[in-house]
């Protein structure tokens, strides 16, 4: 390669790492990475314990990365980035579903977690949009809770906009997510933010208590992130 044709490829990868994560661009040039956890693993305390945001992280989280990677070599999703993965795959792309599904969800799970909550309830208009949807904060904390433990076996429970139905609360199976439009048949579903039901993400404090594992979910919220989640799905 040239000097100068390398300069030039040096100068847009580093330029476009500053503009976007790299789990989100189309035409990206390298393997997915495991995002690093925007606070320490003991920082949840005593809500989420630190041995299962360790195992959960490092293990599970960095699993999904690792066969997503293998999963898509040599196919035509090497070169796409991971919404493009998600809204194009379909029910026969099995192992490129569970993994892409499983990196989407967890770093979008991580970045919706906080140990210093600036509010215990969301603010602004994400505040209002739950008050008109589910008629207060406490219903919809309730009408998620619900949602949640009504889920049968593993998956997550989502909080989504769409904008003819507002918002509203979906369950999907194992690492599945709204994203996977040919699969939900969806094409304006935006995800605010979601609750990881499977056992490993509570079974070593929690056993089978998942309701309690659920009210603990509520101490770790960042309603900030959700907020923004929200504004930039509208
Ligand atoms: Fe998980």
């Amino acid at each position: 390669m040239q000097r100068r044709t390398f300069l030039q490829n040096a100068f847009l990868f580093t330029a476009a790492s500053l503009l976007k994560p790299e789990w989100l661009w189309a035409g990206r040039v390298q393997a997915f990475e495991l995002p690093a956890l925007p606070y320490p693993y003991e920082a949840l305390e005593p809500y989420f314990d630190t041995q299962t945001m360790q195992i959960h992280h490092t293990k599970h989280h960095a699993t999904y990365v690792k066969n997503l990677n293998e999963a898509i070599t040599g196919t035509k999703f090497e070169k796409m980035s991971l919404e493009e993965i998600l809204a194009n795959l379909t029910d026969k792309d099995t192992k490129i579903r569970n993994n892409a599904g499983g990196h989407y969800n967890h770093s979008l799970f991580w970045k919706i977690l906080t140990p210093k909550q600036n509010s215990s309830e969301p603010t602004g208009k994400l505040a209002e949009a739950i008050r008109i949807q589910f008629g207060s904060f406490e219903k919809f904390k309730e009408a998620f809770s619900e949602k949640a433990k009504s889920l049968f076996g593993s998956g997550w429970t989502w909080l989504a906009y769409e904008k003819k139905r507002g918002l509203f609360l979906e369950n999907t199976p194992n690492q599945d997510n709204l994203q996977m439009k040919k699969i939900y048949k969806t094409s304006l579903t935006k995800t605010i933010f979601g609750l990881d039901v499977w056992e490993h993400a509570y079974y070593l404090k929690y056993q089978n208590r998942r309701a309690d594992y659920i009210q603990a979910f509520w101490s770790v919220i960042n309603w900030d992130q959700v907020s923004l989640n929200y504004e930039s799905a509208l």
